[in-house]
């Protein structure tokens, strides 16, 4: 099996999931931290793009720096429609960049983090050691699911590539039962065997389909 048919990515692609984002709310702006190739960067169709990258092979609309001197530089009210963060994937820095994103995110926006559902223990290393390194994103990603559950958000994850987060307003909040309560709210020291035992539940975990009918098929989803 190709690497793309492992990760879901011939049914849709990051690019695609956020090109039907962006139709649904209509959105008119877009930054991305971690812009790499520019891959999914320039497949994106939304008007005003920004790319922030401390060392990026595509260059344009890109400000080369890493994403913690970006959001420095912005004023208050220098916001977003959508926000995809794919930067450094330890998750000190991935919960900066969500906690970034989400003050500089417009009213119903939608902020997607990348690689939030390592399958396997050798995925979510500190450092890069295999092909499907994802770092420990979803150490910050189960932080921010809760934190922002408790103010009203949405949030969910897809099977596609290593798992995509998305949180947003769009939805009914989010609610956790104590058990998922306690593994995600000291989520940083965490063992991936816990984390693992409850992965489905934790990550609210939903095949790629449902990403379609959730923005495309539910009339309801739409701010
Ligand atoms: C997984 S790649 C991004 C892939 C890209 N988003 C795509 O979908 O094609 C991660 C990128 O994050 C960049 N990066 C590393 N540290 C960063 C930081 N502090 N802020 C922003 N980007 C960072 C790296 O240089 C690398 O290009």
């Amino acid at each position: 099996m190709s690497n793309t048919q492992a990760t879901n990515e011939h049914i849709i692609n990051r690019a695609d999931m956020i090109n039907m984002i962006a139709k649904k709310i209509d959105a008119k702006s877009y930054l991305e931290i971690g812009v790499q190739t520019g891959k999914t960067f320039r497949a994106v169709n939304i008007q005003n793009k920004v790319g922030v990258d401390p060392d990026p092979k595509w260059k344009d609309q890109t400000d080369v720096m890493g994403s913690d001197q970006y959001f420095d530089m912005l004023e208050d009210d220098d916001k977003f429609d959508v926000i995809f963060i794919d930067g450094l994937h330890h998750w000190q820095q991935v919960a900066r960049d969500i906690a970034n994103s989400i003050d500089h995110l417009n009213e119903g926006g939608v902020i997607l983090v990348d690689d939030c559902a390592p399958k396997q223990k050798a995925y979510q290393t500190r450092q890069p050691s295999v092909l499907h390194w994802t770092g420990d994103v979803w150490r910050a990603w189960l932080r921010y699911r809760l934190r922002m559950s408790e103010k009203g958000w949405f949030s969910c994850t897809y099977d596609v590539a290593f798992g995509l987060g998305i949180l947003h307003k769009h939805n009914e909040p989010t609610e956790f039962n104590e058990d998922l309560k306690a593994i995600m709210s000291d989520s940083w020291q965490c063992d991936y065997e816990d984390f693992e035992s409850k992965f489905d539940d934790v990550l609210d975990f939903r095949p790629v389909e449902s990403f379609i009918d959730d923005w495309q098929g539910d009339e309801n989803a739409k701010s």
